[in-house]
């Protein structure tokens, strides 16, 4: 074989794919049909293999390739990924550029202004340079490894562009949308009509779907783009703003949104909303708002998060799809915590892309107050992911057929009786074994975020209760493969899958054990910060309530609550149960939310990257302390350009002398 000819071949094939992909992918005219792309595909690969040294990240063979995955793994974020706040109205808007120069104890804040893409948030690891892994959001601190499609995206560089303005770092996560757009989207729909596949509900679900297929060869085929638009954990280089990181990302040869734009103030804020809203329709993907981030990184940090979101940025919601239809029933639910819900059914309609048949009325109060009857019709409204709802009745439509709501006096389940208690708006169902609640709850500590067993959603849940195999979570460790057969539609593949599944989640996470049993109030969130804090479920399990609420972010009604829980008979059965079967929930070092908690830094000399109020706000944050002396108690001594007597100090007795990077890195940026 002639190698140099081989290796021209290499060169020349990698080109001409790239081209047809960005026929394909970017300007949706492909020019060569799929079984020719096929065929070059499978030359570059045979060549490729037979000179393994020539092996490279940027080949196009590298974006598909792998065999289908059973399951995705589940990735850990390096740092959290956060979600937004929302904003309705300017009001709200206003409300923020406030609240941040109260905390900030300035009087004008430099804000970027982006497009808020519809669709799903991913984070990509790039190891010096090349593209390693790549993740879905999932519940911010987990998400889906999703490496392999995300190679599949065209768009996305498998090895990063040399840059003028920065170093490659060592280490980065970079996060951005993948997102579908609305021509390419509308064609996918009708090849899949055609081809008697179900079409795609909007173009998020479209990407979400492809994105999370187990064989990246269907992923390959769908026409996934991307925009990045921050940064995670880096380390080998500081940023000082966020226009930077853009800029960087744009050089680095990741795709940036060109329509975002810096503003020096919030009213330049207001007129960009504005100005995209006018846009949105002839844009070629969809968004549902506008993201305003605080331009400062250094503000930023002192600005810290709110639960799951950073006070530093904000969703500017466009107004809610809306559409009109009629009710044909309204229905009673039985939620988790025994809680009566009024469901309206209503005659199916599509709301922003999405059919919507039931939207929930919330309460009884609620109805009342909208005056909502069977047979009336209504406005309904969905924004984002939000379950839908109906804004107001049609008055000029009644009839005077249209029938009142009345919340029932039994549980619509298992006829018990229903109280309102004082003080509360919901209606409850009072037996604690009432079908419904117990369902729920199995259902509940099965799911996703949760203790995640595959298999058993809520007709498995219930199916399993109807048959009296279960009455509460723990006796799901105890079932057997023949129990399960003897089911009905429970074939032997499925019953095996299922008993799998079961044993495989004796191990969780503390936190997802936490949460998934369901404890009033007790929602992901605060089951990560209990796991954090307690370490073990025996000391969880121990607790006092002045112990649950030294916790930030834990009030009298949340401490209350799980301490009720712990207390009740049935659980503390139930907990004996889960021991017995050996559910052994992975034990946690404490961290508490302040990983810092006793650790004490001096600062000496001048910081290039930050100000001496950016580094105090940095290790208070993550819960240290600063002090202006070196002492034997001091932990680190973190020295700038020209640092004075205090390093001689810290050298003398023996105290940790960090750099300023050292410290960046240590505190995660
Ligand atoms: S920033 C802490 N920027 O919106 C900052 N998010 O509601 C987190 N999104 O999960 C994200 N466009 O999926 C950011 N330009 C943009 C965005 C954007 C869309 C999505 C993203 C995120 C969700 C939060």
């Amino acid at each position: 074989m002639d190698k140099q000819a081989d290796l021209k071949r290499i060169a020349d094939l990698r080109k001409i794919i790239d081209y047809h992909n960005k026929r394909y992918y970017q300007q949706d005219a492909p020019e060569i049909s799929d079984a020719e792309y096929d065929r070059l595909m499978k030359e570059l690969q045979d060549l490729e293999d037979h000179y393994p040294e020539k092996h490279s990240a940027e080949s196009p063979t590298q974006r598909v390739g792998a065999a289908p995955l059973v399951k995705f793994a589940s990735f850990n974020h390096p740092s959290p990924m956060f979600s937004l706040a929302n904003a309705f109205s300017n009001e709200e808007i206003i409300e923020f550029d406030g609240r941040i120069k109260r905390l900030a104890g300035v009087n004008n804040i430099s804000y970027i202004a982006e497009p808020k893409l519809d669709g799903l948030a991913v984070n990509l690891i790039y190891e010096n340079g090349i593209f390693t892994r790549g993740a879905t959001r999932g519940d911010g601190t987990t998400g889906e490894d999703v490496t392999q499609n995300l190679k599949t995206i065209s768009s996305l560089p498998l090895k990063m562009k040399k840059s003028d303005v920065k170093t490659i770092p060592e280490f980065i996560e970079i996060r951005g949308e993948v997102y579908i757009q609305k021509e390419p989207f509308h064609k996918l729909n009708l090849r899949r009509m055609k081809e008697g596949e179900e079409p795609f509900a909007n173009p998020r679900n479209a990407a979400a779907g492809s994105l999370r297929q187990l064989d990246s060869k269907i992923t390959s085929r769908r026409p996934l783009n991307i925009f990045l638009y921050g940064v995670g954990n880096v380390r080998g280089i500081v940023f000082s703003n966020h226009w930077e990181v853009l800029q960087t990302l744009s050089g680095w040869g990741f795709p940036v949104n060109s329509l975002i734009k810096p503003a020096d103030n919030i009213l330049s804020c207001i007129e960009y909303f504005e100005n995209i809203s006018t846009q949105r329709e002839n844009l070629p993907y969809e968004i549902d708002g506008v993201v305003l981030k605080v331009n400062d990184l250094a503000l930023q940090a002192a600005l810290g998060n709110v639960s799951r979101s950073p006070r530093w940025a904000l969703a500017c919601k466009f107004p809610a799809a809306q559409a009109t239809t009629t009710i044909k029933d309204i229905i009673v639910g039985v939620g988790r915590m025994g809680t009566l819900t009024p469901v309206a059914i209503m005659e199916p309609v599509n709301v922003g892309g999405v059919m919507v048949s039931r939207a929930t009325l919330h309460n009884e109060d609620e109805v009342l107050k909208k005056d909502v009857r069977v047979g009336d019709t209504v406005v309904i409204q969905r924004a984002g992911d939000v379950i839908p709802e109906v804004v107001k009745v049609i008055l000029e439509k009644r009839t005077g057929k249209e029938k009142e709501f009345k919340m029932p006096g039994k549980c619509p389940e298992c006829n018990s009786d229903v109280v309102r208690l004082e003080g509360e708006v919901a209606h409850r169902c009072v037996n604690i074994s009432c079908p419904a609640q117990l369902k729920e709850h199995i259902r509940h500590f099965a799911s996703r975020g949760a203790m995640d067993i595959e298999g058993l959603g809520e007709k498995v849940s219930a199916q399993l209760f109807d048959a009296k195999l279960i009455t509460d979570p723990a006796d799901l460790y105890f079932l057997s493969k023949d129990q399960l057969v003897a089911l009905d539609r429970q074939a032997e593949k499925s019953a095996q899958n299922l008993i799998e599944a079961i044993s495989k989640s004796k191990k969780p996470p503390l936190d997802k054990f936490i949460y998934a049993l369901g404890i009033r109030h007790v929602g992901e969130r605060t089951a990560k910060l209990l796991a954090a804090h307690f370490g073990s479920m025996e000391n969880l399990m121990a607790a006092q309530i002045e112990d649950l609420t030294a916790i930030n972010e834990i009030g009298p009604e949340i401490a209350a609550s799980i301490l009720e829980f712990f207390h009740e008979h049935k659980n503390i059965d139930v907990m004996k149960k889960f021991n017995n079967a050996g559910v052994t929930p992975q034990k946690k070092e404490i961290t508490g939310n302040a990983p810092w908690r006793g650790k004490s830094f001096v600062f000496t000399g001048t910081m290039d990257s930050m100000s001496r109020n950016d580094a105090k706000a940095i290790v208070e944050n993550l819960g240290g302390t600063i002090h202006s002396s070196v002492t034997k108690s001091t932990t680190y001594v973190v020295a700038g350009s020209d640092p004075g007597s205090k390093l001689e100090k810290a050298k003398s007795s023996g105290i940790k002398i960090i750099s300023e990077e050292d410290f960046l890195k240590l505190a995660g940026r």
